[in-house]
């Protein structure tokens, strides 16, 4: 196999293997109705993985309700024009 060939191909995975990675929207589960995340569209909205993903892409350590409420909610907050009401979020089925 010619180098250019095997870099071409690991390229190609690593691609997929990021695109496969992260859901368009995320699910996240919570008692008082699930909350219905939009990750792609924050992804284009804010451009900056690290807003969130403080040590890189991937399963962010200490997820919780102290987590989202600071970092959501937040922003949302101080942005003025993103969702703050408690139903934006959670949504009852
Ligand atoms: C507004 C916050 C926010 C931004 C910005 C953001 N993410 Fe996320 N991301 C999350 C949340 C919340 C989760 C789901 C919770 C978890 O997996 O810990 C998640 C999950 C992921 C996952 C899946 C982790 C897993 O194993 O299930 C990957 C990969 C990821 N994000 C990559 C990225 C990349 C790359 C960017 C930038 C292009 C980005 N994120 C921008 C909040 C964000
Ligand atoms: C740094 C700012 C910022 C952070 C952090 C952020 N958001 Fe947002 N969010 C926005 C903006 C901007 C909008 C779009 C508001 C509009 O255009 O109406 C938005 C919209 C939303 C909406 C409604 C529209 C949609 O996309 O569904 C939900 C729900 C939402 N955010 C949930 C979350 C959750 C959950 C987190 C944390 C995991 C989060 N946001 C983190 C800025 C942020
Ligand atoms: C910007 C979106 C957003 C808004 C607004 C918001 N939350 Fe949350 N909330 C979340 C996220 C995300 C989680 C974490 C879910 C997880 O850990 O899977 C959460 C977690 C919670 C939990 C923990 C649920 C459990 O099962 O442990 C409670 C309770 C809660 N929120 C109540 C509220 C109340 C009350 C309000 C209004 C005052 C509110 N939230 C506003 C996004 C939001």
């Amino acid at each position: 196999m010619k180098p250019v060939f095997i870099i071409t191909a690991m390229l190609t995975l690593v691609t997929a293997g990021v695109a496969l990675a992260v859901e368009e929207t995320i699910t996240l589960p919570a008692s008082n109705g699930n909350v219905i995340f939009h990750h792609k569209e924050h992804e284009n909205r804010l451009k900056d993985c690290t807003i969130c993903h403080v040590k890189g892409p991937g399963k962010i350590e200490g997820f919780n309700k102290e987590w989202a409420h600071k970092k959501c909610v937040g922003c949302h907050w101080k942005d003025k024009i993103s969702p703050t009401k408690c139903t934006d979020c959670h949504k009852k089925k």
